[in-house]
């Protein structure tokens, strides 16, 4: 298909892509969409823009599924391991020293802690907490219950995600110990033991139109609000300041910042790694 989408066009699919994501595509990221809205039209066999538009918009089964096919196509997954090794100082070294203080119960498996990791891609930053948790709480780990509740808009990431298979060359951050530990050595790729995946629930979860989490003790939502615009943005920070349980701590993506939410979360710097705490119930 050599047609271009024209500003119209692409006006057209901007706003329902925002409609049902919350993802905002501006004129810098024009072109990605329309090469990914080419492949897919292509896949499909539609001839032009406007068709494959009107399809989306039936009310049918077959459109939804193809609506979260689009939203699936669209989305950025770059991640991995420890990702910003400053969070998990902090995570390791004062969030869970501080929880396992408050929540004296989780040593008898009364209660649990609960983590978010949202938009968690293909899976790194979960298997990443989840690891950190069991080297921190060592052999007192098999008398805890620790939940991850990890969701993310992309169906191929968290199907990848569920897999925990990844390629040796992407681990710049993993500690060697960690690697050996928690996970099984292939040739040329590694494999999350399965004790470390039942650790965590993978969830398809829309923060547009999707129900959020509840009472939770930390959440990380890391590099995925970059993608939304002023308003969704603020959707979203006033579901994960319900989601948090009083005290709770909050980690968004070293880019981002909650300098106009100061009512709703105090900002702290612990061991290098910028943290937000939440303020009030
Ligand atoms: C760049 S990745 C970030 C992964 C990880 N949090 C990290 O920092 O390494 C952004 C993720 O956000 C997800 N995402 C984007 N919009 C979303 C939405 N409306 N609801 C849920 N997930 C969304 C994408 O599918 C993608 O996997």
């Amino acid at each position: 298909m050599g047609q271009i989408l024209n500003d119209a066009e692409f006006q057209m699919f901007k706003d329902f892509v925002y409609r049902s994501s919350g993802m905002d595509f501006n004129q810098k990221n024009k072109l990605r969409m329309e090469f990914k809205l080419k492949d897919r039209l292509a896949e499909l066999g539609y001839k032009d823009f406007n068709s494959y538009y009107a399809f989306l918009n039936k009310r049918s089964v077959s459109a939804d599924i193809e609506v979260k096919v689009l939203l699936d196509l669209l989305t950025v997954n770059e991640t991995s391991f420890f990702r910003n090794s400053g969070h998990f100082k902090a995570y390791t070294d004062t969030v869970l020293p501080e929880l396992f203080e408050k929540k004296p119960s989780i040593f008898t498996k009364k209660v649990a802690i609960n983590i978010w990791s949202a938009g968690c891609s293909t899976g790194q930053e979960p298997y990443s907490l989840a690891v950190a948790y069991l080297e921190k709480a060592g052999l007192k780990a098999s008398n805890m219950q620790m939940q991850i509740y990890a969701t993310d808009i992309s169906e191929t990431a968290l199907s990848i995600a569920k897999e925990g298979n990844y390629a040796k060359k992407r681990l710049q951050n993993m500690p060697p110990n960690v690697l050996k530990k928690y996970f099984i050595e292939h040739e040329d790729r590694i494999e999350v033991k399965p004790e470390v995946k039942k650790m965590i629930t993978f969830m398809y979860a829309n923060m547009k139109t999707s129900t959020y989490l509840r009472g939770l003790d930390v959440i990380f939502c890391r590099n995925v609000m970059i993608y939304f615009d002023d308003a969704m943005r603020e959707h979203a920070i006033k579901e994960f300041h319900k989601a948090l349980n009083p005290g709770g701590y909050f980690f968004i993506g070293h880019s981002e910042s909650l300098s106009k939410y100061k009512d709703l979360f105090d900002f702290k710097v612990i061991n290098g790694g910028i943290v937000y705490k939440k303020i009030g119930d």
